[in-house]
């Protein structure tokens, strides 16, 4: 069925009808084709016929683009595309690593574990050591032995659905012999440094896209929608960890590691079990050596805890493992000119200075932007009023020192005096905003000066309405930073809740829409279905979109998981409001006093203010900010931020409405909380713990659907008290709450 090939009528001899139904009989056929080649491993067309079939089709369509097919091969072509991945719930959460820059940090690491297990420092705590490669994570799914999905991390709970091209991926089995009925490989694709030569000069020679490095050219070839292309860029695999198995892999990392390989896995090399710290260290400086020679980019190593039992008693925080760190290498440098200073506004007002650079290219990557910090990074002193660089400021037109570390911004470490020009001039902070005007005022003990402007200040309203529909926010397809852009400055949207008017406000501007750059019929009206899709939202979700400061990820889950729902939420942070005045007025009066006396005694200050401008406050808001800041992961920080942003008017207002607009705010599901007897409890622990660490009794409590406090009220469950307690366990009893202790605690989580 090639081109106009025997009996075959020519595109341009096509008439509508004929050309419909040929685009309809083609799409079925390569749909049928698809599925037998990528799920069902049995190719019913070979390639060249597929090749002729895909290609006729793209013919009949370019003549015809109004015929295009949803969903049909053309959607499923790589470059601007009107479709995306599937999405694939990981069973397990893919999960990023803790970094250590120094051996100091390793040490901390180190020591960590030990506290958290109990150990001493003789008791024998052994660990991985590999090389962290330096590509895109993935997640393989096996079922009785068939792969049957791949997934990229996406925001570690949801990934893309990547599967067709997995299996273009040499180092990938389709197929496991004796392998566990479930079995989640994680491993890196990568491209070797000589495949990324060679296809950085086929693209250079074809005119196509040129990559920065070999995992941005990884990355961009697995998220292809069209699995052809993939097929032709070489890319690797080594595995590393695994997520759900139906039957353990062994005993040890190093176990479990060695049977990925007997399965048919290439696993990292490189790797060492080592005994202690010295050796891990050791692993390090050989790895790093080695670091040019291994034909792949690597940007670390991983230390991870060897004992399974171990790793699983240690468990994760909310984004890490708690058994495993990642220790950087040292970040690569460069020297530039510096252009220029401009100021950009962020999300909550922060004037943050960037430097615009000669171009210079820095560990493979052409930097032209970096950070400077704030107003005393740049006048050579730290946030303590002490001096860095010796002393010496930075100044546009400078000779300055750059460097990157993984994926974080550019930053500049350092400025050559000797090549300043000399007209150079010191850098003038402004003190307003360069966006809305609007005074910049740096409050006492705070580094970044911030426009006062709030959502009037455009720059502040379109960095949260973008923070808003970010993916690990709201995550409205087909409305990303770009778009709200464009809807701000058409004045469609200023608010989150105008999202959810969108469609309404446009009404007969919806022809204004179809026919706007960048839109059209279909993709307005995907914007509309994406947009009604997410009016249920889970409650952490919409907590972390409001873009309160300090409010991110991992507090708008620890708060979610707390309250459980939307009301008690809020009601708890409204009754709370004179505590967090109150708190915040003591911070501002203890940062006035820190001021003016460096280097005083900030606790102390802290703690005379609070006497005096707590005195008043009800016990009513006493409570329920105890029970805020007594939550596992809060402090008063995010607590005082929470109550700041829920009593401001205009920004209460722009909350409210938003809730309006939603059908439903889905409930925090309390983690596990099935038929253990702590499950939705609140637990305070108190005194010395003999048979776990504090930190270990508080994970396996939350595991197990409990609440954690760090403090005894009306609303405590239960009080487990080891030798030792005082106040705590005194106020349990005043309060009639009931106090056990650690065996009894060990009995009902059934730990005995
Ligand atoms: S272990 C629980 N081992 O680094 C996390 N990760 O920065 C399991 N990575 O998302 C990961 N090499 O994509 C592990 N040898 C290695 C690795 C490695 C690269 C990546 C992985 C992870 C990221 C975290």
């Amino acid at each position: 069925m090639a081109n106009a090939g025997a009996g075959e009528v020519s595109v341009e001899e096509l008439t509508e009808d004929a050309a419909k139904k040929m685009l309809s009989k083609l799409d079925e056929q390569l749909a049928e084709a698809d599925i037998a080649y990528f799920r069902d491993d049995n190719p019913k067309m070979d390639d060249a016929e597929y090749d002729d079939q895909k290609r006729r089709y793209f013919e009949i369509e370019a003549k015809f683009p109004h015929l295009k097919r949803v969903g049909g091969p053309s959607g499923r072509v790589g470059g601007p595309v009107a479709e995306g991945f599937a999405k694939v719930a990981h069973a397990r959460r893919m999960l990023s690593l803790a970094n250590a820059f120094d051996e100091k940090d390793v040490a901390n690491f180190e020591t960590s574990v030990r506290k958290f297990l109990g150990l001493g420092p003789d008791a024998d705590l052994a660990f991985t050591a590999e090389p962290k490669i330096d590509g895109l994570s993935l997640s393989l799914r096996y079922e009785d032995g068939r792969l049957v999905t791949a997934a990229t991390r996406g925001d570690g709970a949801v990934g893309e659905d990547v599967t067709r091209n997995a299996r273009t991926i040499g180092d990938i089995p389709n197929e496991l012999e004796a392998a566990p009925g479930i079995l989640e490989v994680r491993g890196e694709a990568y491209m070797s440094h000589k495949d990324f030569e060679k296809l950085n000069a086929s693209q250079t020679k074809s005119g196509g896209k040129v990559f920065a490095n070999p995992r941005n050219a990884a990355a961009g070839s697995l998220r292809q929608l069209d699995s052809e292309i993939t097929k032709q860029r070489p890319l690797c695999f080594f595995a590393y960890a695994w997520g759900e198995v139906s039957e353990p892999l062994a005993d040890t990392q190093e176990g479990a590691l060695k049977r990925l390989a007997e399965l048919g896995f290439k696993i990292t090399p490189k790797m060492r079990r080592c005994a202690n710290m010295k050796e891990m260290l050791e692993h390090y400086r050989e790895v790093e050596a080695e670091r040019a020679t291994l034909g792949f980019d690597i940007d670390g190593v991983v230390y991870k805890v060897n004992d399974l039992s171990f790793q699983s008693r240690l468990g994760l925080r909310s984004t890490t493992p708690r058994w495993a760190v990642s220790h950087k290498f040292p970040a690569e440098r460069a020297w530039t000119w510096l252009e220029a200073v401009e100021i950009q506004v962020g999300r909550t007002g922060a004037l943050s200075p960037v430097a615009r650079l000669s171009p210079v290219t820095v560990g493979g990557v052409v930097v032209s932007n970096a950070t400077l910090h704030n107003e005393d990074y740049i006048a050579g002193r730290d946030a303590d009023g002490e001096e860095i660089r010796g002393g010496k400021d930075i100044r546009p037109g400078d000779w300055v020192q750059v460097y990157r570390a993984g994926d974080v911004i550019p930053k500049i470490a350092d400025t050559d005096v000797s090549k300043r020009p000399k007209d150079a001039k010191p850098y003038d902070f402004p003190e307003t905003c360069p966006e809305c005007g609007s005074e910049a005022v740096r409050e006492p003990g705070d580094s970044v000066r911030r426009c006062t402007g709030g959502v009037a200040c455009p720059a502040q309203a379109v960095e949260r309405l973008k923070h808003f529909v970010s993916r690990a926010a709201f995550d409205i397809e087909g409305l990303g930073a770009k778009q709200i852009e464009q809807f701000y400055r058409d004045g469609w949207i200023r608010t989150p809740a105008d999202i959810f008017r969108l469609k309404e406000k446009l009404g007969s501007g919806l022809n204004l829409l179809k026919n706007m750059e960048g839109w059209g019929e279909k993709s307005a009206e995907n914007l509309f279905a994406a947009i009604d899709e997410r009016r249920r939202i889970p409650l952490r979700r919409l907590l972390f979109s409001l873009g309160i400061r300090h409010v991110g990820e991992g507090a708008a889950a620890d708060l979610a998981r707390h309250f459980g729902n939307w009301d008690a939420l809020a009601r708890a942070v409204d009754s709370s409001k004179p505590a967090g005045e109150a708190e915040r007025k003591a911070e501002e009066a203890a940062m006035e006093e820190r001021a003016a006396a460096k280097k005083e005694d900030r606790r102390a200050k802290v703690g005379e203010a609070r006497g005096r401008v707590w005195a008043g406050v009800p016990d009513k808001a006493r409570e329920a900010w105890d029970e805020i800041v007594g939550i596992e992961g809060i402090g008063t920080t995010v607590a005082t931020a929470l109550v700041t942003a829920f009593s401001q008017e205009q920004e209460r207002a722009s909350i409210d409405e938003l809730v309006e607009m939603l059908d439903e705010i889905e409930d925090e599901e309390v983690p596990a909380a099935g038929d253990s007897p702590v499950a939705g409890k609140t637990v305070v622990f108190t005194g010395t713990l003999e048979k776990m660490t504090r930190a270990e009794a508080k994970a396996l409590a939350e595991s197990l659907g409990a609440k954690v406090s760090g403090s005894v009220s009306a609303k405590t469950d239960l009080v487990v008290a080891g030798p030792g307690a005082g106040s705590k366990a005194a106020k349990a009893a005043e309060l009639g709450v009931e106090a056990i202790d650690e065996d009894e605690w060990l009995r009902r989580v059934g730990r005995t």
